[in-house]
């Protein structure tokens, strides 16, 4: 019998108190590839304990990496052992931040044969701008029965402009530029910190890029890359995602190990909500002494406000009295997590690229599903929030990219228990809630 395994949240608690930021996600899925491109062995340090990182390990070991854990969050990878250039569909179309390892395999050897993306459901996820930049450099790209192909007889560097900003593609330029030969030169990039650090991660290793965060990147490329020791930087997303949780229940939260610099459009958007927000040097903390005001909101490519915080923010915004409006700027599709929130009795029309939310100031507990990574994460801040108790299934999403997040919670004061159920009790469980 299949089971799987959903967080039981009974909600109405106040968070209080202090949580820790782990490392980025959307950093460490690209500077763990990166590893192949050293020619000699490298320490990472601030490794979060996250699935995406578990699929990053693995994928290195079958390419005959050696990973050694020397700390908690701290890893040796060794890539002077990999003898191969294919990654596995299995293992591949789990994460869509397998597609790094495209430019670093390709970088590297000037041969990658990996499966097309998997990851979170956002709609149209085409990867065509990295294709054009792998082409730009003298690569040649094809599509061979669900694998993509990429060989070049020696990479050269060239002018690469996005026809679109786009994080992924962007990485995997300068992935696959450290080591050609010449100078390349990255316009319309995109400028998240998680481009900065595997910028500033390369570097450390001997590479020659300049520009990183602007959207313009310029990178020379070198023949020898020396290990390194670097530490990921914290997780933007995951901090405002806590920040949110502490707003919703009315709480008081300090949080730490961030930049505050990275939340700089957050902390603005929340302080228009009308969230206290103070800042020190590497921690935030969030209070709420009065009542959250609607407010409208659109998301665009760094520096402007995350898609990742979208479905997070619209939670919050369901408990703000007034009309408040989400436009979706990146993203293709990301309201699935709409139909599972209305369940705990949100108000939000969607149109298109446009929500519409009426803010009743409350939300009630309800059996609900996680969609994507983020739509898992405003589903928990919905049920911190909600009054009664709210059960969240395929909870393996927010695994993904949030390490230990009932652990982190419950240290707040929420009360939050994960359980293992059959499918039986699954539709059993549904079928009482259908009515
Ligand atoms: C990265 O996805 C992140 N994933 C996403 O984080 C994040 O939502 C997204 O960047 C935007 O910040 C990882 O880093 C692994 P994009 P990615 O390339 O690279 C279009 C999370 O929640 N596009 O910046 O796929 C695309 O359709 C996850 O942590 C092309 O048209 O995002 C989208 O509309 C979810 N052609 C836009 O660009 C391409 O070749 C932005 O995509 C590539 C992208």
């Amino acid at each position: 019998m299949k089971s799987s395994d959903r967080f039981v949240i009974r909600g109405g608690r106040r968070l209080c108190g202090e949580v820790e930021i782990s490392g980025a996600k959307n950093a460490v899925v690209a500077i763990l590839p990166a590893t192949i491109l050293a020619d000699e062995p490298c320490v990472i340090e601030n490794v979060p304990d996250i699935s995406d990182v578990e699929i990053c390990f693995r994928i290195l070991t079958e390419l005959g990496a050696t990973v050694e854990q020397l700390a908690p969050h701290t890893f040796r990878v060794d890539t002077t052992g990999v003898d191969s250039c294919c990654v596995p569909y299995e293992s591949a179309r789990k994460m869509r931040a397998s597609y790094y390892f495209m430019g670093a395999l390709l970088g590297k050897f000037g041969h990658a044969r990996v499966s097309m993306p998997g990851g979170c459901p956002l709609g149209d996820r085409p990867i065509d701008q990295h294709m054009k930049a792998f082409a730009k450099l003298g690569a040649d790209c094809k599509l061979d029965r669900g694998m993509v192909d990429i060989t070049s007889e020696g990479l050269c560097g060239n002018q690469i402009f996005f026809d679109v900003v786009t994080v992924g593609a962007t990485m995997n330029a300068m992935l696959a530029a450290v080591k050609a030969e010449g100078l390349t030169i990255i316009e319309n990039a995109a400028k998240e910190p998680h481009i900065v650090d595997l910028a500033s991660f390369l570097n450390s290793m001997g590479a020659d890029i300049m520009g990183a965060g602007t959207d313009t990147i310029k990178i020379r490329g070198v023949k020898y890359l020396r290990g390194t020791d670097y530490a990921v930087i914290p997780d933007q997303i995951e901090a405002g995602t806590y920040m949110v949780a502490a707003a919703a229940t009315g709480g008081d939260v300090l949080v730490k190990n961030v930049i505050p610099k990275h939340l700089e459009s957050i902390i603005s958007v929340m302080e228009k909500i009308g969230v206290n927000i103070d800042q020190y040097d590497d921690s935030v903390r969030v209070s709420v002494d009065g009542p959250l005001v609607k407010t409208s909101i659109k998301t665009r490519p760094h520096p402007g406000f995350p898609t990742d915080m979208q479905p997070q923010i619209s939670a919050l915004l369901c408990l703000a009295e007034g009309t408040s409006m989400i436009k979706e700027g990146v993203s293709e599709q990301r309201f699935q997590y709409v139909d599972e929130l209305r369940r705990m009795g949100a108000d939000i029309q969607v149109d298109g690229k446009v929500a519409v939310i009426e803010g009743t100031g409350k939300l009630t507990g309800a059996p609900v599903k996680a969609c994507d990574l983020r739509a898992g994460a405003a589903l928990m801040i919905a049920g911190l929030a909600a009054t009664g108790v709210t059960y969240i299934e395929d909870i393996f999403h927010i695994e993904r990219g949030y390490s230990d997040m009932e652990g982190k919670l419950n240290a707040l004061g929420a009360c939050i228990t994960k359980e293992t159920v059959s499918n039986a009790a699954k539709a059993e469980h549904t079928q009482q809630n259908a009515v």
